[in-house]
């Protein structure tokens, strides 16, 4: 299988399942308990018809949005994932990269294996830095100011990850950071000798937003003990309150899914919210963030930027989203497993492709630009 026989998430999908590690593809592909959640993101989307109008002169479609004052050539960005390095050795580089030649946002994880300041310097789109709320106080406000030195444009303080989801695919393969795999995991690992190969010929695994802060490296803590140690899980809204206050710039939570939660986020200044439901990768029963969209939009949307995340595969899922009221929307593993695939060159072809479908999408819609999209123009079933 090659790249130019990717046409859609599926087949990047495939393409990547064949080049990686069991463990690792699973890390990418899994989600919650039963997965449930994670089924329902991309199914959401379907419960939902398009209406078209035509004859409306789409000569020209403009396909670009403003969201928490970044403007975007397209409505869609890379939202923040954690360890890109392990899918590729490109990691983050491909995707930042990428995003760039798009014109779109990108965001950098706190697990990231790239630092925040060399992708900032690298490209000038815009750049989100995602990051966690730590019981260290102090380390919070360093992390913060390290992001604003380095020009970050928008913080996304992720709100749904106050204890880890329940990986159980993650279990069965031992994945952990550092490795602690299974036999069967290691096993995994020795039937792609290519991904290995390419593994240990290149930078090694870092995780730079993290290392001056968190003494990750031999092995000392592992990724789950960063987030049973270091995580606050009595993190509050007067905590988060003092955060926006502190970076007075554009500030998002990310997982925010009730109206009582949106409401709150307009009332301590934040300036976007992200309805996500992490993937499914967290509370695995959680409603699909599309389902949930309306609702948001109506209580809050004329105050804050309404962004979504979950199950996005085709432009058409976009396209629903934005009718409905988003202000942008989020890509995961639709970027992830091209990423994995073709590192760069792949990550390049699934934003063209999801590009393309919105833009015919569009005409096909009878828009062309993204505030003729409205509500007049979906049904549900
Ligand atoms: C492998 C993987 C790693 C992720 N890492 C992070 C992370 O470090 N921080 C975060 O806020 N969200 C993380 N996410 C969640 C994504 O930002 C996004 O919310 C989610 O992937 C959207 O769902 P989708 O994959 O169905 O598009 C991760 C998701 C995946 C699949």
């Amino acid at each position: 299988m090659r790249l130019g026989d990717c046409h859609n998430f599926h087949d990047f999908r495939a393409m990547a399942k064949r080049r990686l590690p069991g463990p690792i593809f699973d890390y990418i592909d899994g989600a919650a308990d039963d997965e449930v959640t994670h089924r329902r993101n991309s199914e959401s989307f379907e419960r939902c018809d398009l209406v078209p109008n035509v004859l409306r002169g789409v000569g020209q479609v403009d396909m670009s949005v403003t969201v928490m004052g970044q403007r975007l050539a397209m409505p869609v960005y890379c939202s923040p994932t954690a360890l890109q390095r392990l899918f590729h050795h490109e990691g983050e580089r491909a995707v930042a990269a990428a995003a760039a030649k798009y014109g779109t946002m990108f965001g950098v994880s706190s697990l990231g294996t790239t630092s925040l300041e060399e992708l900032r310097k690298r490209h000038d789109t815009p750049q989100v830095y995602q990051f966690y709320f730590h019981r260290d106080r102090g380390l919070n406000r360093a992390m913060m100011q390290r992001a604003r030195e380095a020009g970050v444009e928008v913080m996304m303080l992720t709100v749904d990850s106050i204890t880890g989801g329940n990986r159980e695919r993650d279990l069965r393969t031992g994945f952990s950071i550092p490795f602690k795999l299974t036999l069967a995991g290691m096993l995994q690992f020795a039937l792609k000798p290519a991904w290995a190969l390419n593994y240990l010929t290149h930078e090694r695994f870092r995780l730079p937003q993290l290392d001056q802060h968190v003494d990750m490296g031999g092995g000392a803590m592992s990724i789950s003990r960063y987030f049973t140690e270091m995580l606050d899980p009595t993190m509050s809204w007067d905590d988060v309150a003092e955060m926006v206050k502190l970076w007075s710039g554009q500030f998002c939570l990310k997982g925010v899914m009730s109206v009582a939660d949106a409401r709150r986020a307009v009332d301590i200044g934040c300036t976007g919210i992200v309805l996500s439901n992490h993937g499914g990768r967290q509370l695995d029963g959680s409603r699909a963030a599309f389902d949930q969209l309306a609702e948001i939009v109506d209580a809050v949307g004329d105050r804050i930027d309404v962004i979504m995340d979950g199950g996005v595969q085709r432009g058409t899922h976009v396209l629903k989203a934005l009718s409905l009221g988003a202000k942008a929307v989020g890509l995961g593993r639709y970027y992830l497993y091209p990423l994995a695939a073709a590192g760069q060159p792949g990550v390049e072809r699934a934003l063209g492709a999801i590009r393309t479908e919105i833009e015919r999408g569009m005409k096909l819609m009878g828009c062309s630009s993204i505030d003729q999209l409205s509500r007049e123009n979906l049904r549900f079933r």
